[in-house]
Parts: structure tokens; sequence; C-alpha cells
């Protein structure tokens, strides 16, 4: 319990991933402020030497996919709580991984594997380490999902299928914990094309097209390959998010606001289309979501034109697009009418 234990102690907060992207700037932020002992769990070495000389930062190695690496990590984190006078109040389940899109035919088993492995088997084996000491404290439990845990998005099925397990288990997780009162919040970044996840992408794409079986690289064709590789370019530039930084603010307002909200939905294609897709019949999505004729592997190109493809679907999907967009601006009409009543 958060008891006279602690009293006079300074809260600690443990972070997974902090080498690049998010993870780094929310070091740096949490740094700046000096009520906070910051516990950088870093995959890498450059990772750990880069918080060399911050008085405030604890540098942890830290590999989620590790028993052994987290074992030690709480052995670190027990020492540096003890030498800092400090208790853990927060743990950050930050560190995540993209490897290898691609359609889901091309993705084999190993691929979810490895995405399992970071982001929903490392969250479940960091916070089963640190929630006996976050239920002591009453603290914080952050989780890093992401909009591919709402929506489908087309060649990343295994991202995907690692974002919506780790959101079903935040969901679990937060729930459980009620009765401690620990506060368990979902941060949903959509797409911000400035740190390293994408780092691995074409390399990865690449590497997958050319150990392809045969049959399904000439079904396919090499177009269509260019065509996803030319996506990553497309993603960042086109539809990514102009501020990263909104994300660990978003982490740090979960952390130590009064009332952390349950889900941060962050930037605007995370708090706008995000939000509205999910709630879109599953043939409205599909039709918003795959549209563009580049999609088109070459053998289906072969068979049928585009509009012949979605042609069936097209009618009914957007009448019902048009009927929901109806109803949420009649709804928000009758609310906002509603509190300007208040
Ligand atoms: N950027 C986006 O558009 C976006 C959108 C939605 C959700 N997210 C999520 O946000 C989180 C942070 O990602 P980011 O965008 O900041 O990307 P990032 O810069 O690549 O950060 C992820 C960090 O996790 C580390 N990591 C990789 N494998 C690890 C392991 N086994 N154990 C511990 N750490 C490991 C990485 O180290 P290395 O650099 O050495 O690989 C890296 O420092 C991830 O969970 C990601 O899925 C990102």
């Amino acid at each position: 319990m958060n008891t006279s234990s602690n009293a006079g102690k300074k809260k600690a907060v443990l972070i997974s991933g902090c080498d690049t992207g998010f993870g780094k700037t929310l070091v740096e932020k949490l740094s700046k402020r000096n009520d906070f002992v910051v516990l950088a769990g870093c995959f890498t070495k450059e990772g750990i030497e880069q918080y060399r000389g911050n008085d405030n930062v604890v540098a942890i190695p830290l590999d989620v996919t590790s028993d052994k690496s987290v074992a030690e990590a709480k052995q670190m984190v027990d020492d540096a709580l003890g030498k800092k006078k400090a208790y853990l109040f927060g743990l950050v389940n930050n560190a995540g991984i993209l490897t290898r899109p691609g359609p889901t035919e091309w993705q084999d088993v190993n691929n979810y594997e490895r995405m399992m492995a970071v982001n929903l088997y490392g969250v479940v084996r960091l916070t089963n380490a640190f929630l006996p000491l976050i239920r002591r404290s009453q603290g914080r439990i952050v989780i890093v999902a992401s909009i591919a845990g709402r929506v489908g998005l087309s060649n990343n099925s295994a991202y995907c299928a690692s974002k919506y397990a780790v959101s079903g288990y935040a969901e679990v997780l937060r729930r459980d914990v009620i009765p401690w009162k620990v506060a368990v919040s979902v941060v949903e970044p959509g797409i911000f094309g400035q740190t390293g996840l994408y780092k691995n992408w074409q390399t990865g794409l690449d590497e997958t097209w050319k150990t392809l079986d045969a049959g399904l690289r000439e079904d396919y064709g090499e177009k269509y390959y260019q065509y996803q590789r030319g996506l990553l370019g497309y993603a960042k530039k086109t539809l990514s998010n102009p501020d990263p930084d909104i994300v660990p603010e978003a982490i740090l307002e979960a952390l130590t606001c009064d009332k952390p909200q349950r889900r941060y939905r962050v930037g605007r294609d995370s708090n706008t289309l995000f939000r509205l897709l999910p709630l879109l019949p599953d043939h409205v999505v599909d039709f918003l979501l795959t549209r563009n004729p580049g999609w088109l592997p070459a053998a289906v190109q072969q068979q049928a034109t585009g509009s012949e493809i979605y042609a069936n679907d097209a009618t009914g999907s957007i009448v019902a697009g048009a009927l929901l967009g109806l109803s949420v601006v009649g709804t928000a009409t009758v609310v906002r009418g509603l509190l300007s009543r208040l």
C-alpha cells in the first residue's frame, strides 16, 4: 500500500525501450522534473551510454523477451530504489517492434512469434515482475499499444495481432488491479514516422520477398512488391503526425495527473479516423481501406479491374457510410444542444 514507508521518498518510473523514439523523449522530459527518479530500460549498449552523466536517470539493460534480463533488471531496480531513496510508482511498457510488413499470405509463423515476443509477452513479463511493487505504491502502469490494436491495417497482420493482443491484455489488467488502486492507461499513438519503429520496414519487406515461394512471387508480382516498398515513404511523409512529442507527453500525463485516463488516443489519425472506423460496419471499413488499385496483386489484375472487384460492396458501403455520418453529426448536434443548456 501507499503507506508511510514511502514517506519522504521520491517516486520512480521504469520505462522499457528508452534507446530511441518515444521512450527516449519520455526519459528526457521526466528527468528534467526533479520529482522523479527515472529508470530507463535500454535494449542496446548505445542506449545505456547516452544517459551517462544524467543524475536523474539510472540506465538499466533490459531485453523484455528474456526472463534472465528482466530478473537482472529487477535486481538493479531494487538497488537503485534503495540508493536513491525512492519507490516504484510507475511502469511504462513502451518497447515495441514492427518488422517484416507485407500481405498476410507472406507472413510466416516466425514473424508473429518475433513481434508477439516483444509487443505482448514482453509486456506480460515486465508487468508480472514489477506489479508487486506497483501494487504496494498504488501506482500507475502505462501500456503503449497502437491504432493497429483498434483497426486491422492491411499488410500488417503480425503487428496488428500483437497490438490487438496487448490491448486486450491491458483491458483485463486494468480491471483486475482496480481493487489494488493501481491505474492502467493504454496509449494509442497514430502514425509517427520520426521514431525508430519503421527502420526495419523496407529491409524486412525485402527479406520476405526474397525468401518467398516462387509461385507467390509470380502471383503478386514485382510491381506490387515495389508498391509496398513505396508505402513507407508515403506513410512517413503524408500520413505521419507532425509532432512526436505528444506521445511522451500523453504518457507523462498518465503518470502524473490526479485522474489518469484509461485510454489516450494520440495523433490526429488516432483521435479522429480511428475513433470513427471501429463504429462503422465492417464492409464500409473494408471499402474505405482497400480502395487503392495499387493494392492489387498481378494475378488479380489480369483477371479483373479494381472497380469490378469492389463493385458489389460499393453502393451499400456508400449508403451505410452516409447514414452513419448523418447519425454521428445528428448525435453531436443534439449533445451540443443539450450541453449548451447546462
Ligand atoms: N511510431 C509510431 O508510429 C507508433 C505508432 C503506434 C504505436 N507505437 C508504439 O510505440 C512504442 C515505441 O515505439 P517508437 O515508435 O518510439 O519506436 P522505436 O524508436 O523503435 O522505440 C522502440 C524501442 O524499443 C526497443 N526494443 C526493441 N526490442 C526490444 C526488446 N526486446 N527489449 C527491450 N526493448 C526493445 C528498441 O530498441 P532498438 O532501437 O535497439 O531496436 C527501441 O528503443 C512501441 O510499442 C510501438 O509499437 C509507435
